[in-house]
């Protein structure tokens, strides 16, 4: 059978097809972009995971253990109220303290200060102490024994619930990496205002902020500057001065 089309729908014919050609490409092209950034990413995870592994091996021949995660469950605590140890001493915290112009009159605590990574970044900086408190005994004799082997003598860590902690107002700086939930983040933020004086600008540093709403809510502290993390969370910086009274214009300026 053959079939006779008229000058019209040979026409309509050639423009459709023409049209689904170019649908067709930019589809394929839209798929190879696709793989193309999948591809980029599984690389750079591949590279992260691998430099990771190099660093563990390199830390055990030196009888550290800085990076290695544990689990809330592996030292006997329920993940609803403890947060996973992790590390984040690294260079998006060093740019932050760097950012703040740190003197000998300075000193800073960890809460929640897992096996010490961050402090260990903190203390290539002048501070006159690093303090760090772990809820996790097992967890706290790890970062002893780490800054035992690095010979650091400016840093002191207590085993010991953040919110049972009577030090804070030795500290004008607070690190937390995302340690617990906010009831708990409450209460240590109402020990914190309680054991500092009002006058000294105190600084708490936040790292992955889920708590970001309590802890402006009773108007002590506001986010003063946001900084990059490594994996896209953020770090808030917050200070129970206004911006420009804050120690940061001074050293930014
Ligand atoms: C994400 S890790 C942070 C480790 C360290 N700050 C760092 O950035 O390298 C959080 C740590 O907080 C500790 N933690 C959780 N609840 C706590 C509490 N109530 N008091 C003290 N430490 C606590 C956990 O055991 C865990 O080691």
């Amino acid at each position: 059978m053959v079939l006779h089309l008229t000058p019209q729908l040979q026409n309509r014919f050639a423009i459709e097809g023409f049209l689904f050609l170019v649908r067709c490409s930019k589809h394929f092209q839209l798929v190879r972009n696709m793989k193309a950034t999948i591809s980029r990413w599984y690389r750079k995870l591949t590279i992260k995971a691998f430099s990771r592994k190099i660093r563990v091996t390199i830390e055990r021949i030196r009888g550290l253990d800085f990076i290695t995660v544990l689990q809330p469950e592996e030292v006997g605590y329920d993940s609803q109220c403890v947060y996973r140890s992790s590390p984040s001493g690294n260079k998006y915290l060093v740019q932050l303290l760097e950012d703040i112009g740190i003197t000998d009159t300075d000193s800073i605590i960890d809460i929640g200060s897992g096996k010490g990574s961050a402090m260990r970044s903190m203390l290539k900086f002048p501070f006159a102490e690093v303090g760090g408190v772990e809820l996790s005994e097992q967890i706290a004799a790890i970062a002893i024994n780490n800054f035992k082997k690095l010979k650091e003598n400016r840093c002191l860590i207590s085993s010991c619930d953040a919110t049972a902690f009577q030090h804070y107002g030795r500290y004008n700086m607070f690190y937390f990496y995302n340690p617990f939930p906010n009831d708990i983040m409450s209460k240590v933020i109402c020990k914190i205002n309680e054991s500092t004086r009002s006058d000294d600008e105190i600084l708490i540093i936040y790292n992955n902020p889920v708590c970001h709403d309590l802890i402006i809510s009773n108007g002590v502290f506001s986010k003063i500057k946001e900084y990059p993390d490594e994996w896209g969370n953020q770090i808030y910086l917050y200070s129970n001065k206004s911006l420009e009274h804050s120690r940061l214009s001074r050293s930014v300026s």
